[in-house]
């Protein structure tokens, strides 16, 4: 088991990939803290994950608000012991053209969830991982924060922070033995992209779009979640792995 006698914070994990990454994570030996601003999914999850054999706590709270992640660490830290991997996941798209529904309120929210979140969660969980000299952090970013998407300028504006804001880390707490990576998903099958995206990208144009042909899963995206959580990238830290079926290529 790649994550015995670990903790793990995972933010957004009522749902599609974070949801994937705890039942994961919970399978290598993991206790997990389950985050959702929808309680009801996060304690879904935290059920899951039990019946895996695991410890966990399901805890409502938003990301983008300081209270919450504080009042949130703290309890994971009382509850589970400590906090040795942190996936921040939570995030929104706003979808259409800057002068359309990119809103000031709509650019808010998404930066707010999306950046804030991350710097949130990275600052609080990374006081009690440079106080213990370890720990991994693992940032859901995006492909459209490496390259222009049509009808995404704020998504991908926050995704893009979110990568740098992942070098950075790594710079900084390096030297703490914590690791600071980052993963960029191209379209994956989830009740976000069914909700919003799926209409736009039929099988055939998936097909056109995507080297591999397919849209990837939740689990596909987990996988490489435990790989940049577990000693297996010990010596990696700072770097964004693509998990878009080569679209970027
Ligand atoms: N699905 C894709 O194709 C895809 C591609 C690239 C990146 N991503 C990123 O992966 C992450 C997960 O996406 P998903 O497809 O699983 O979406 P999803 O909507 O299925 O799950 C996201 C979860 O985050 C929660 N959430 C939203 N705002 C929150 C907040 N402020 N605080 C706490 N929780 C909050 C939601 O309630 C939901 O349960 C997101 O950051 C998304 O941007 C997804």
């Amino acid at each position: 088991m790649k994550l015995a006698g670990k903790t793990a914070l995972i933010t957004g994990a009522g749902s599609g990939i974070g949801k994937a990454i705890a039942l994961l994570f919970a399978g290598e030996g993991a206790d997990i803290a389950v985050n959702d601003i929808d309680l009801p999914s996060a304690e879904k999850t935290a059920e899951a994950v039990k019946k895996i054999g695991r410890r966990a706590i399901a805890i409502q709270g938003d990301v983008a608000e300081p209270a919450d992640v504080d009042a949130m660490v703290d309890r994971v830290i009382s509850d589970l012991g400590g906090v040795h991997i942190l996936v921040n996941n939570a995030g929104i798209p706003v979808h259409g053209l800057l002068l359309d529904t990119q809103t000031v309120e709509n650019w808010d929210r998404v930066v707010a969830v999306i950046l804030r979140g991350t710097y949130l969660c990275s600052r609080r969980v990374g006081k009690w991982m440079v106080a213990n000299r370890t720990g991994k952090i693992v940032n859901i970013s995006s492909r459209a924060g490496l390259v222009g998407s049509p009808t995404m300028a704020s998504y991908g504006a926050a995704k893009a922070a979110v990568i740098n804001l992942t070098r950075s880390l790594a710079l900084d707490w390096g030297k703490y033995n914590i690791n600071v990576n980052c993963i960029a998903p191209g379209l994956i099958d989830t009740p976000l992209t069914r909700r919003t995206i799926a209409k736009d990208f039929p099988p055939e144009v998936v097909r056109e779009v995507v080297p591999l042909g397919r849209m990837g899963t939740a689990e596909e995206v987990a996988g490489a979640a435990l790989f940049l959580a577990s000693d297996d990238a010990g010596y990696i830290t700072g770097v964004t792995l693509p998990v878009d079926g080569g679209r970027l290529a």
